[in-house]
C-alpha cells in the first residue's frame, strides 16, 4: 500500500468533483484555510470512537440525524435550536426504551456537500451545472449561480464554527436538562394524534424523574441531568476543504481532520481504489461508510481491509441505505461475511437514501411508511442474526417543514407545496422525527427486555459529560 499524506488522494482517480474554473483561487482559499483553527479537536474524535466501540459492543445506541444539506440560507438560530430540541427530545426516548446509552451525533456544523447522480440539470431545455451543496455553488438555477465558487469553502467553514458554538453552548449550559426535554415531548404528545400510542412510555419516564426527584437526584444534585454530549459528522466529500483542515494531533502524533468528530463515505464514492477511501483511512476519527445495494460482501471485506486494519471498536460504522423490502435482500449476506471474519463494526440504519420517490405533485419525497418499515426490517434481522442493530441514521430538521408524507400528523402529497424548503432531500419534520423515535423505542424493547446496556455499571443512561 502506498504511503498516506492528508494530500495523498490526489493521486487517486475522484468521483463528485466540482469544476473550479480557477485552480489557483481553490488552492488560495485551501491555503487560508489550512491556517484556520480547527472546529473540532483529536481528543473529542477519540472520545466519540471509545462511545462508538460501545455501540460496536452492543451496549450503547447510535442516534445520528440532521439535515440532508445544511445552507446559507438558513443559518437562524431558532433552526439549530429546534433542531437540537427534537433530536435530544429522540436520545431521551431512545435511551428509556433502550435502557442504554444513547451516542447523539448530528448531520450539522460541516454538512454542506453533495454527491449528485447527474453533473448537469436541465429546465425548459436550458441545461445548468447541477446544485453540489452550498459549500461549492448556489442552489439559484442561474448560470452564475451555480458556477462553483472556492470563496464559499470560507463561509461555510465559518458558519459551522458559529453552528458548533451554538451546539456547544446548548449542550453544556443547561440547554439539555433532562426534565425541560422530557417537558417538550409531554408537549408533543398532547396535541399529537399519536399520543395514546406512546403516552405509556412517557408516562413512565416521568414517572421515573418524578422518583428520581424524590431521591435527590435533580438536575441541581446531578449536573450530568444538566448538560449532553454532542458530536458533529458530515460527508467527507470535498477533500481540498477536508485536507486544508486535517491536522497533526500533538498527543498522538496522528492525524485528525478537524472539520468535524465524524466523518463518512457516501455511497457513490465508497470504490477501494478512489479518493475519498484512500483519504478517510489516514485520519483517525471515527468513520462512517454507506453500504447501498450494489455493495458485495467482499467489496465490503476489501473496503474494512482499508479502512480498519487494526479491526478497532468504534473506528467503523456501517451505515446500510437499502430502501424499504429490499434490506432482507442485501443485508444478511454483509453481516454473516462481517460475522464471518470477526470485523467490529457499528451496524446502522439509513431508513431515508433508498426510499426517495416522486409525489403526484412532482415533488421529490420519502414515505414515512417505507422510512419506518425499513427501520423495522433493519432490526428484525440483527435479531435473527444474533447481531447488534447499533442505530439509526436520518434526514431531519426541527421544524414543521412537509417534505416527507405520512406521519400520525399526516403529511398527504398535496401539502408538499406548503413548507418544502429542503436544499436537497425531504426531511423528517419534527413530529415525524419523534414519531420515529417513539416507534423504534417500542421496537429496541422487544430486542431487550432488560436494556442495552445491561450489566454495564461504567455508563449512566443519559449520557453524562465526562
Ligand atoms: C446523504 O447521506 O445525504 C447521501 C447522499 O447519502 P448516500 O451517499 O447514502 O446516497
Ligand atoms: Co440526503
Amino acid at each position: 500500500m502506498t504511503t498516506w499524506s492528508p494530500s495523498s488522494w490526489r493521486s487517486f482517480p475522484i468521483k463528485q468533483v466540482p469544476a473550479y474554473a480557477d485552480p489557483e483561487a481553490l488552492a488560495a482559499v485551501e491555503k487560508r484555510l489550512s491556517t484556520f483553527p480547527p472546529l473540532v479537536f483529536a481528543g473529542e474524535a477519540r472520545k466519540l470512537k471509545r462511545k462508538l466501540a460501545k455501540v460496536a459492543e452492543g451496549k450503547a445506541f447510535l442516534l445520528q440525524g440532521g439535515d440532508c444539506a445544511e445552507s446559507f440560507a438558513e443559518h437562524q438560530a431558532d433552526n439549530i435550536r429546534d433542531f437540537f430540541r427534537v433530536f435530544l427530545q429522540m436520545a431521551v426516548v431512545l435511551t428509556f426504551a433502550g435502557g442504554g446509552p444513547v451516542v447523539k451525533v448530528g448531520r450539522i456544523a460541516g454538512q454542506f456537500a453533495k454527491p449528485r447522480s447527474s453533473d448537469f440539470e436541465t429546465i425548459d431545455g436550458v441545461e445548468l451545472p447541477s446544485y453540489r451543496g452550498d459549500i461549492i455553488n448556489g442552489i439559484e438555477f442561474t448560470k452564475e449561480s451555480r458556477e462553483p465558487d472556492p470563496e464559499r469553502q470560507i463561509m461555510a467553514y465559518r458558519q459551522s464554527a458559529a453552528t458548533l458554538n451554538l451546539l456547544r453552548a446548548f449542550a453544556m449550559g443547561g440547554y439539555a436538562n433532562l426534565e425541560h426535554v422530557h417537558r417538550w415531548t409531554l408537549g408533543f404528545l398532547k396535541g399529537s394524534p399519536a399520543s395514546e400510542r406512546y403516552q405509556h412510555l412517557a408516562d413512565r419516564i416521568t414517572e421515573t424523574l418524578d422518583f428520581m426527584r424524590a431521591c435527590g437526584i435533580n438536575p441541581d444534585t446531578t449536573p450530568q441531568l444538566k448538560s449532553t454530549e454532542f458530536y458533529t459528522s458530515h460527508e467527507a466529500l470535498l477533500l481540498g476543504y477536508e485536507q486544508a483542515l486535517t491536522r497533526v494531533d500533538s498527543t498522538s502524533d496522528e492525524w485528525y481532520a478537524t472539520s468535524g468528530h465524524m466523518l463518512w463515505i457516501g455511497d457513490r464514492t465508497r470504490q477501494p481504489d478512489h479518493a475519498h477511501v484512500e483519504f478517510c483511512r489516514g485520519v483517525q476519527n471515527p468513520i462512517g461508510l454507506k453500504c447501498g445495494p450494489s455493495l458485495q460482501a467482499d467489496e465490503l471485506i476489501r473496503l474494512i481491509d482499508l479502512l480498519n486494519p487494526q479491526n478497532e471498536a468504534g473506528r467503523l460504522t456501517l451505515i446500510a441505505r437499502f430502501g424499504a423490502g429490499k434490506v432482507g435482500d442485501h443485508l444478511p449476506g454483509l453481516i454473516r461475511k462481517v460475522e464471518a471474519e470477526g470485523r467490529k463494526v457499528v451496524w446502522s440504519c439509513d431508513p431515508m437514501h433508498g426510499n426517495v420517490i416522486k409525489a403526484s405533485t412532482g415533488y421529490k419525497t420519502r414515505p414515512f411508511d417505507a422510512i419506518l418499515s425499513e427501520v423495522r426490517d433493519f432490526l428484525a434481522i440483527h435479531r435473527a442474526e444474533g447481531t447488534h442493530a447499533g442505530g439509526i441514521h436520518v434526514e431531519m430538521t426541527g421544524q414543521n417543514v412537509t417534505e416527507c408524507t405520512g406521519g400520525a400528523r399526516e403529511v398527504t402529497d398535496a401539502e408538499l407545496a406548503d413548507r418544502y424548503h429542503t436544499h436537497c432531500d425531504p426531511r423528517l419534520n419534527a413530529d415525524q422525527s419523534l414519531e420515529l423515535a417513539f416507534l423504534v423505542a417500542e421496537e429496541l424493547r422487544k430486542t431487550h427486555p432488560s436494556g442495552i446496556g445491561s450489566g454495564d455499571e461504567e455508563e449512566e443512561s443519559f449520557e453524562a459529560a465526562e
